[in-house]
């Protein structure tokens, strides 16, 4: 398992990727859109979280605001996000 904070500045696209690792986000302080395939857009702010499952592709888009998050990795650990080929969102 693996914890950190992540800093995301506003009007960023965080692309379509995907990793072994079970991931949660935890949101501190700003908001964002974040996309999970199978799944409608959600914005999340301060106190909502989000699961991406074990290769589930996902993605992120600040707008006005910045981000803050508190993410936790589950199992996966050692293996990197890769960026996920559009014929894989379809
Ligand atoms: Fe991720």
């Amino acid at each position: 398992m693996g914890a950190w904070v992540v800093y995301m500045p506003a009007r960023l696209w965080y692309s379509w990727h995907h990793h072994p690792g079970e991931e949660m986000y935890l949101i501190l302080a700003g908001q964002a859109e974040f996309l999970r395939k199978g799944h409608a857009p959600e914005t999340l702010c301060e106190g909502d979280t989000v699961q991406h499952e074990s290769n589930q592709p996902h993605a992120a888009e600040t707008h006005d605001s910045p981000l803050m998050a508190y993410v936790v990795w589950r199992n996966g650990f050692r293996t990197k996000p890769v960026l996920t080929p559009p014929e894989m969102l379809s």
